[in-house]
């Protein structure tokens, strides 16, 4: 719902607020594009047809981009559009969770392996952060694999955090998952972060539609529940990670991104020196 924007995300969904100059989501798009992913499912609520145009053609200023030569502008128009056909929206009709959220693309997914970016999750890096998983996936034989970062024990309530067993490298074998635990009760300071690689079996345990933390209906116990039936890794990532869903994680991204941006770094940095705190 993006309370925590308000009034901010009033009318616009908080999916659509702008890192420097992209909407937050069309980071995600574009991570998943460079991983290879070629069908693109949003599961959207109330209030969030933006996105459905954001990822369409804006014909009428297209062609006033392309009228006044304004090619630079019009590239970054068309760059940003998955190619016809293979984007499809669908609604959770109730906010139940995140673990509904995903039960709700059940029928568009069909039965194969995919993978869920949670856009709040800034993931900045080369290679993209699920490229990275995907490459975890092949070297492991598949099954599940999530993104994962060490955090502070203090933070453990506000994620899924990992058991874990072997480590090879960044993957790191998981034994156990649970949902936001008490820092004194979690497994480890392992948390998994919004990147997932699933196996269409996640939706016959999400049918179950059992309430877990927050009397949400959780993806992490689901995930849980398939341990011991099929492979199901930790990666760490690369990337840079950027909690969106946060206002200071938000401001983070923004000015993290617009510093690693040639055309704007060399006119911010003065004015960021010059900020008096
Ligand atoms: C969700 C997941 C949690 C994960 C987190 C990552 O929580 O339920 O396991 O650690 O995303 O951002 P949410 O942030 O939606 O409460």
């Amino acid at each position: 719902m993006g309370t925590r924007f308000l009034p901010a995300t009033k009318a616009v969904p908080k999916e659509m607020l702008p890192v420097v100059d992209k909407p937050v989501i069309q980071y995600a798009v574009e991570e998943a594009k460079e991983a290879g992913i070629e069908q693109f499912i949003f599961v959207t609520g109330r209030g969030k047809h933006v996105i459905e145009d954001h990822f369409h053609h804006a014909y009428e200023l297209e062609t006033l981009l392309s009228e006044r030569d304004k090619t630079a502008e019009l590239n970054s128009l068309l760059e940003g559009l998955p190619i016809t056909g293979s984007v499809s929206f669908t609604r959770q009709q109730k906010p139940l969770g995140l673990g509904h959220a995903v039960w709700c693309a059940r029928h568009l997914v069909g039965d194969e392996p995919f993978a869920v970016l949670l856009p709040d999750d800034l993931l900045v890096g080369k290679p993209g952060a699920l490229a990275q998983m995907i490459q975890a996936y092949q070297s492991v034989g598949g099954g599940a694999i999530v993104a994962a970062e060490e955090k502070p024990r203090e933070e453990t309530r506000r994620y899924g955090v990992i058991d874990p067993g072997a480590r090879n490298g960044n993957i790191t074998e998981v034994k156990a998952v649970v949902e936001k635990p008490d820092p004194a009760q979690a497994p480890s300071t392992l948390c998994i972060i919004g990147r997932y690689i699933l196996q269409p079996e996640i939706f016959s345990e999400l049918e179950r539609r059992e309430k877990g933390a927050g009397g949400e209906i959780q993806l992490t116990d689901a995930m849980a529940r398939l341990i011991g039936h099929m492979p199901f890794h930790a990666v760490q990532t690369s990337c840079a990670r950027y909690d969106c869903g946060d206002k200071v994680g938000f401001l983070h991204a923004n000015i993290a991104v617009a510093l690693s941006r040639p055309d704007i770094a060399a006119a911010l940095k003065p004015i960021l020196r010059g900020i008096k705190v």
